[in-house]
């Protein structure tokens, strides 16, 4: 971690090294480095002719150094991290960044922890990013959550307000989540409420998907910005189509094949899972083609609804968390969460009720146990 700044080769800071170079001395081949660069490229949904451009600019680019910070949150997105392997997690947080402060795998504690991040902040004004994970209470200024004797308010100002650029990971970061659940008793928010001034970027998730951090990390390495946004933040790339549309079950929703019961037929046999409450007709995330677990499965590919995890105050709005939409608009693949408005979901709502009525009664042999309601 901190340490490695201070390693020297040859007389050559290690911070003064490229990200490839990194990667080589850590015994990353280049064939390796190479499909790096096409699954970012992939992650990036730039065309596979990008991949040779993004290993030159990680050839010629230095690492960032990055601070990570954890408020009110229960540590997924770290774990998120811990088990991301593409490339493998020592590459991501020993190498390619230079992670300076994280309080959960730092070995520094204490006094000598908030003097690393202090001097972050001092000596790398303007230059470092920021990993926020947890929200950020507001209310009674903030006491409801502190580390080392600061609220949590005061740090993310201090932190994120003289940080080049800001990263919210998972929804609570975002937009506030679960803490922010209604009644919401600490006034929980997202960075980007709490720290208006600051350059923020919204990944969220329960947890984010490690890949989406990377891939945004890679964005601002290679581009020197950060990937374009939708209306709450989040990058189009990652966020920019509804889970519906990209959907292995989407045929069976066409089909009106929906799942009615745990452990039926229908849900042995893949069917939709509409009825028993997925909100992925309402949830923009890139977990279908994008997946967890090193690309092994996602929520509904292991046989449950999505629970719109990636959607702001989805705790209020999207539950109960097995009750079916009320309404499912039906745009098509190209559609994102900017041009949804509210009128043209109310308009659609009656036509999409009706197809579920409809279906149901013409698939009736197909669909098992609980009548929908
Ligand atoms: Fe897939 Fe859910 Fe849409 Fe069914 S309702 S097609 S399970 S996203
Ligand atoms: Fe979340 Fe739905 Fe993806 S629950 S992880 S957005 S499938």
């Amino acid at each position: 971690m901190g340490d490695s700044r201070e390693s020297v080769d040859n007389g050559v800071l290690e911070l003064d090294y490229t990200v490839s170079r990194l990667l080589e001395k850590k015994g990353v081949s280049r064939r390796d480095f190479m499909k790096f660069c096409s699954a970012m490229s992939a992650a990036l949904a730039l065309p596979a002719t990008f991949a040779p451009k993004i290993a030159q600019a990680l050839d010629e680019v230095k690492r960032p150094t990055l601070v990570w910070l954890e408020f009110q949150d229960c540590a997924g997105d770290t774990e998120a991290l811990l088990r991301a392997s593409n490339p493998t997690v020592a590459e991501i947080v020993l190498d390619v960044l230079s992670v300076d402060y994280h309080e959960t795998i730092m070995a520094a504690a204490g006094h000598q922890a908030e003097e690393i991040l202090a001097k972050v902040v001092k000596e790398q004004k303007g230059k470092y990013i920021v990993v926020v994970e947890g929200s950020i209470p507001m209310k009674d200024d903030g006491v409801y959550c502190c580390v080392a004797g600061k609220t949590a308010l005061a740090t993310a100002r201090e932190v994120c307000g003289s940080a080049l650029a800001t990263v919210a990971v998972g929804t609570c970061a975002s937009f506030g989540g679960l803490p922010a659940a209604n009644p919401n008793p600490t006034g929980a928010v997202g960075v980007k409420q709490a720290v208006p001034g600051a350059t923020v970027i919204n990944l969220p998730g329960c947890p984010l998907n490690a890949d989406n951090l990377t891939a945004t990390i890679v964005h601002f390495l290679v581009f020197g910005k950060l990937p374009a946004t939708d209306s709450f933040g989040r990058p189009l790339f990652a966020y920019g189509k509804r889970i519906h549309d990209n959907c292995e079950r989407r045929p069976h929703f066409d089909a009106g094949q929906y799942v009615e019961q745990w452990g039926s037929t229908a849900h042995a046999k893949g069917h939709c899972l509409y009825k028993m409450g997925c909100k992925g007709p309402e949830t923009y995330h890139n977990c279908p083609t994008q997946k967890y677990n090193d690309k092994t499965s996602w929520p509904v590919g292991a046989g449950h609804g999505c629970a719109g995890c990636s959607e702001p105050q989805f705790w209020d709005t999207m539950t109960p968390l097995y009750k079916r939409l009320p309404n499912v608009p039906g745009f098509g693949i190209e559609a994102t969460a900017d041009k949804i408005g509210i009128g043209i979901a109310v308009a659609t709502a009656a036509a999409f009720a009706a197809h579920g009525i409809i279906s149901a009664t013409r698939h009736g042999d197909e669909s098992e146990g609980a009548k929908e309601d």
